[in-house]
Order: C-alpha cells, then sequence, then structure tokens
C-alpha cells in the first residue's frame, strides 16, 4: 500500500477522465492503409505487439473508434483473458460476434450466423434455437467439431463481408486458447475470401514464455504476406511533453520535469498516466491557477504506484534468474551510483539493458532513486527483489 500516517493530504482529485492519445500518428495512418487494402480484399492480420502498459490497446480502440464513426464497416472488439484453467474455446470470437450480433446491423449477423455457422449461433443464442434442428446441431457440439467451427465461421464472414467490410480486434492474443490459435490459422487461409481485418494486440514476452503455439503461427503467417506485425514504440520525450500539454492545459511544470518523466517511465504510457496520476494525489502536482509542481523534481523518486509495482512483479516473473540477477545488478549500481548520469554509468546502464527483454529496463529506472525520498516509503521490497518465483522461467546461463 502506499500512502501512510505521513502521507502529505490529498490537494486535487486525480483525475480518471480517458486520457489523451498522444505519439501514434504513424500506427493509424497504418492502420487505416491496412484497412483501406483490407476491406477490399484480400483480408490481413495486423498484430500490435509490445510490453504490458505501452498503449496497445489504447490505439486500437482508437482506430476501432474512427471506423465505427466512420459507419460503412462492421466493427468488433474479442478479448482473450488469462485462464488458470482450460478456459472456453473461441472466447475473443464468440466475444466478437456476441457484439456484432448486437450491433445496428445485428440483424444481418445473426441471419448470417443462422445459415452459415449454425455451431456458432447455438452457442452464442440458445434460447432462440431450440427447435429440432439445432437441437440435432447442439448434440454433434457435444462430441466438438472444431474442422467445422473454423469452416463455419470463415464462410459466415465471407458472407457478412459481401455487404460489409469486417474489422475485428482481438485483445491479448498471448493469452489465446488452442481453438483460437487454431481459427486464426485457418481464417489465414481463407484471407483471399474475405474482406476482413484482423487487429490483435499482444505482450511478445509472454508469448514467448509460454512458448505459445500462436508465435510460429504468426511467423508462418508473416512469411505469407498474411501477417504484418506493428511493434509499438514508446512514447517518446516529446509524446510525453505533449500528453502533459493536453492533459494539464496551461501548466507551468519546469521544463526538467518531462525529461524527468521520460527516464522514470522509460516512455510507458501506464506508467506514465499512473506516476502522474499518483503525483496529483500525492499533493506534488496541484491545481492552483494553473497547473504546478510544488515540490523539488529531486525529492520526488523512490516511491512507485502500486499499479506500477504489480505491473513490474509481473514483468519480473517472466524473466530467467539470469535476467534477473543481471536485473539487480543493475539496479544496485544504479543505487551506488551518483553517477547516473555520467557517460560511463549510462553506457553501463544501456549493456546492462541489452543482456534484458526490453520490458525489464523500466524496472532499472524505478530503483535509482536521484535523491532522498520525500513520501513514505512502502514496506514491501523494491521491484528487484519481489517475490515473483512461481512464475519465473528457470535460469539458462552459467
Ligand atoms: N498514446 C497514448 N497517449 C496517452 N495515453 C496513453 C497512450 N497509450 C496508452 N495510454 C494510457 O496508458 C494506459 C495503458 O494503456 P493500454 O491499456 O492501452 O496498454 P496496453 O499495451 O494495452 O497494456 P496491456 O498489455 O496491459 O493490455 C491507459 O490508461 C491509457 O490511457
Ligand atoms: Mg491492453
Amino acid at each position: 500500500m502506499l500512502g501512510g500516517a505521513s502521507a502529505e493530504p490529498v490537494k486535487t482529485k486525480p483525475r480518471v477522465v480517458a486520457t489523451p492519445l498522444v505519439g501514434r500518428g504513424k500506427e493509424l495512418e497504418d492502420l487505416e492503409r491496412r484497412w483501406q487494402s483490407a476491406s477490399s480484399g484480400p483480408g490481413s492480420f495486423v498484430v500490435i505487439s509490445a510490453e504490458p502498459g505501452a498503449g496497445k490497446t489504447t490505439l486500437v480502440k482508437s482506430f476501432t473508434s474512427s471506423l465505427t464513426a466512420a459507419g460503412s464497416a462492421l466493427v468488433a472488439t474479442g478479448r482473450c483473458t488469462e485462464r488458470l484453467g482450460s478456459g472456453e474455446a473461441y472466447l475473443p470470437f464468440l466475444g466478437a460476434l456476441t457484439e456484432l450480433a448486437n450491433s445496428a446491423r445485428g440483424a444481418l449477423v445473426r441471419t448470417v450466423l443462422r445459415n452459415k455457422a449454425p455451431t456458432w449461433f447455438v452457442q452464442l443464442f440458445p434460447a432462440s434455437s431450440s427447435d429440432a434442428s439445432y437441437e440435432q446441431i447442439r448434440r454433434e457440439l457435444t462430441g466438438g467439431s472444431q474442422e467445422r467451427m473454423k469452416r463455419e465461421l470463415a464462410d459466415a464472414l465471407a458472407e457478412i463481408s459481401r455487404s460489409y467490410a469486417v474489422c475485428l480486434a482481438l485483445e491479448d492474443l498471448h493469452w489465446s486458447d488452442l481453438a483460437t490459435t487454431e481459427l486464426v490459422a485457418y481464417l489465414s487461409r481463407r484471407l483471399h475470401e474475405l474482406r476482413l481485418l484482423v487487429v490483435g494486440t499482444l505482450r511478445p514476452a509472454e508469448l514467448a514464455s509460454a512458448n505459445h503455439p500462436l508465435r510460429s503461427i504468426l511467423l508462418d503467417m508473416q512469411a505469407h504476406g498474411a501477417a504484418f506485425e506493428m511493434p509499438l514504440a514508446l512514447l517518446t520525450k516529446r509524446d510525453i511533453s505533449d500528453y502533459l500539454d493536453l492533459e494539464f492545459a496551461g501548466h507551468r511544470f519546469p521544463k526538467e520535469f518531462g525529461p524527468w518523466l521520460s527516464a522514470k517511465t522509460e516512455g510507458n504510457a501506464l506508467f506514465l498516466v499512473d506516476l502522474l496520476r499518483y503525483l496529483v494525489e500525492r499533493g506534488a502536482v496541484v491545481k492552483a491557477a494553473r497547473w504546478e509542481l510544488v515540490r523539488p523534481i529531486e525529492e520526488l523518486s523512490g516511491e512507485i504506484p502500486a499499479s506500477v509495482r504489480a505491473l513490474i512483479e509481473r514483468i519480473l516473473g517472466l524473466l530467467s534468474e539470469d535476467e534477473r540477477r543481471w536485473l539487480t545488478v543493475a539496479a544496485v549500481q544504479g543505487r551506488r551510483s551518483t553517477l547516473s548520469r555520467s557517460r560511463r554509468s549510462r553506457k553501463w546502464t544501456s549493456s546492462v539493458s541489452r543482456r534484458l527483454s526490453k520490458t525489464s529496463t523500466v524496472c532499472i529506472g524505478w530503483s535509482r532513486p536521484e535523491a532522498k525520498r520525500s513520501f513514505p516509503t512502502d514496506p514491501s521490497p523494491s521491484c528487484t527483489n519481489s517475490s515473483t518465483s512461481s512464475t519465473r522461467k528457470p535460469s539458462t546461463g552459467p
């Protein structure tokens, strides 16, 4: 828990309204280009890949909202969820189809599903498919016919896309169930019949650490020109400065504040948004006549918002013992080094960072306090010695 007896009183309520989008112009243009091409066929897949909190969902939402607003396409989103057990087969597709079936063009979608994809129809609308023929299908489904389901969905999408181009956003594919993964592979072979753009998001480190079968399927799709990876860059200093200008309009922050945020968050959007929210909660950023930073920057380091801590724990859980050791050394070096700004230290830190997956570099930033802490310290351990052993990968190196 953050906060405690000596915590500063909250001076301004944190703002939890939708945050402005910065720095994604190129990606949105790219998605728009891919949509133009997919919507006249053949279809294609775009996979937006980046570390947790980099802004994948935000980018996809911004893109799909623009398509929805334009009104000429069928747009829906389905999500994979992290499963402890086997999970529901085809979960993101079922979610997306439900959304399509409830959209303004839901009548068309329901009719096509009923005619072309009855096995999907009975799953999506059990109440409205109670006649004898659907009973028969339901019985067949018990035995499970995944081949049939894949074929039916492709047939239905082909039929729908004769009237409307379709965009499906499939979120968090690193958690996709096997049936979904196979369906993605199947659809990729029928893209020539479809006016369909699938925009997927995934965390590459999680895909790799789980040795997920989707990884090789996507590589194969890429090799055949059916899928394109869009690695999402972290926010630049310029993006962060734009964010401050938009979110804290008219602010009078010192000019070092943006670069400090950039160093502290490494440009991870979630870390940025949460750190700023945290600084507002702690009364370090306040709105008087204008938004101001009322503490010296040197006093701001050392604390980690709870959400950021949780994410770092998750990232650490994916590292091997070796990588964790490197990270610990990096953090200690950062602490000892009053020279964190010296060339030698920067060179050293970046050589360590290269040894780690990119997602871990932010931990170094968080464990390198520039000065003494001004906020009360959480008694729980810092990010480099947090306990994540349950999901930790085994050591691979010497
Ligand atoms: N380009 C951006 N400009 C401003 N804020 C952003 C941007 N991208 C993301 N954010 C903010 O960062 C937070 C995290 O973003 P988002 O949920 O999109 O990350 P993600 O990559 O989908 O993470 P996860 O892997 O956990 O799903 C959100 O609160 C969002 O408002
Ligand atoms: Mg997301």
